[in-house]
């Protein structure tokens, strides 16, 4: 986006959260709406290096899936991918013009093809990890205002 746009969105977040006092619960649906049209949508998370994991926010213990490809798949098309870091970290950006959030939400998942034995030998070849989505707020980072969604947690799906 052009830097004259992005000062426009911000300025029509501001306006808007700043004219509609509402209840905690309004505020949350508010801040989807806004993030799915006035926002980048990015997707971070954990892969981690095991058969399941109910959460892959997790700080510390858990072995990690370095160099893993994740793929953001919508309806069976693969729409973005990226690879983790050497702490089995990923992000995922989407333009907000082409994704809505609510969409995302409920129709795509996160595809991990690389196989569970090349981060660990005895766990299977055969398989790939997946992972629901689940919206976890909005942050503001500079003119932006980013909604956040993260993995609900990996499970190898044979
Ligand atoms: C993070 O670590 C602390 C202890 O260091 C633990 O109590 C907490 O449950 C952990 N959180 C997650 C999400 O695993
Ligand atoms: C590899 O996976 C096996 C089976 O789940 C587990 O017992 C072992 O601790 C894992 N090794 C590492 C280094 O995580």
């Amino acid at each position: 986006m052009a830097p004259k746009s992005l000062f426009l969105v911000s300025l029509i977040v501001g306006v808007l959260v700043v004219g509609a006092p509402m209840a905690q619960a309004q505020l949350g649906g508010l801040g989807g709406l806004i993030g799915s049209l006035l926002g980048l949508i990015r997707i971070n998370g954990i892969v981690p290096c095991l058969l399941s994991s109910t959460t892959s926010l997790i700080n510390g213990t858990i072995p990690v899936f370095p160099n893993a490809v994740v793929q953001l798949k919508c309806g069976g098309n693969v729409v973005s991918s990226a690879t983790t870091n050497q702490n089995g970290v990923f992000s995922i950006l989407l333009d907000p013009l082409q994704f809505i959030l609510s969409t995302v939400l409920n129709t795509c998942q996160l595809v991990v093809p690389t196989p569970l034995s090349s981060c660990n030998s005895s766990l299977p070849i055969a398989g790939v990890l997946q992972s629901a989505l689940q919206f976890v707020g909005n942050t503001v980072q500079g003119l932006l205002s980013i909604a956040n969604i993260v993995p609900t947690g990996f499970n190898l799906i044979g």
